[in-house]
């Protein structure tokens, strides 16, 4: 298994379960398991990158990400794999559903970094509009614990098999 390193921003920690219970199922060390409002580690010691963000604001990125981008933005991910998720609100932010994950996925695109787990279905998925599909499909994976929290786990197993073959 390549090296995975999991780098999520949380408001108030919805982001982090879902990174924890990621790390879990991938068998990431905790030690692999980042916030960055106070990580040290570098993304390059990873192969593999699973970026984790809730939105705030209209589809905003959590508030640790504008720094934690531009500093991504700063490297060369040449060769790297990196797997976008999010926890967003599809109830109360129907138009701007998880739509953090949409501008970390345009933020990265001149990284040079190859994205996984892009290609996620939007059927079972109630919202009216989001930042995060791209072409018909979720560029990551969404998750909702305000309003789904049951499909929390079966969603991060699907989506984990498919980046599984992807790595
Ligand atoms: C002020 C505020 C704005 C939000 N805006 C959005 C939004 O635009 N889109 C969305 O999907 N969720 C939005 N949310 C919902 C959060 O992203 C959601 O509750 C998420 O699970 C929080 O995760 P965290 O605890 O990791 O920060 C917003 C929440 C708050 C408090």
């Amino acid at each position: 298994m390549k090296k995975i390193g999991i780098y999520y921003g949380t408001s108030s920690g919805n982001t982090e379960e879902a990174a924890q219970l990621i790390a879990q199922k991938l068998g990431v060390a905790s030690e692999d398991i980042h916030d960055i409002y106070k990580s040290k580690v570098s993304p390059l010691d990873y192969e593999v990158l699973l970026l984790g963000s809730s939105s705030t604001g209209a589809g905003d990125m959590q508030d640790d990400w504008e720094t934690f981008l531009e500093s991504l933005q700063k490297l060369d991910l040449t060769g790297k794999k990196v797997g976008l998720f999010s926890c967003g609100d599809a109830a109360t932010f129907s138009d701007t559903f998880c739509g953090a994950m949409g501008k970390i996925y345009e933020g990265l695109k001149g990284t040079g970094c190859t994205f996984i787990g892009a290609d996620v279905s939007t059927d079972g998925y109630t919202f009216d509009d989001s930042e995060a599909v791209v072409n018909d499909v979720f560029v990551g994976l969404p998750l909702d614990p305000d309003n789904e929290s049951d499909l929390t786990e079966s969603r991060i197993d699907a989506w984990l098999e498919k980046i599984k073959t992807e790595i």
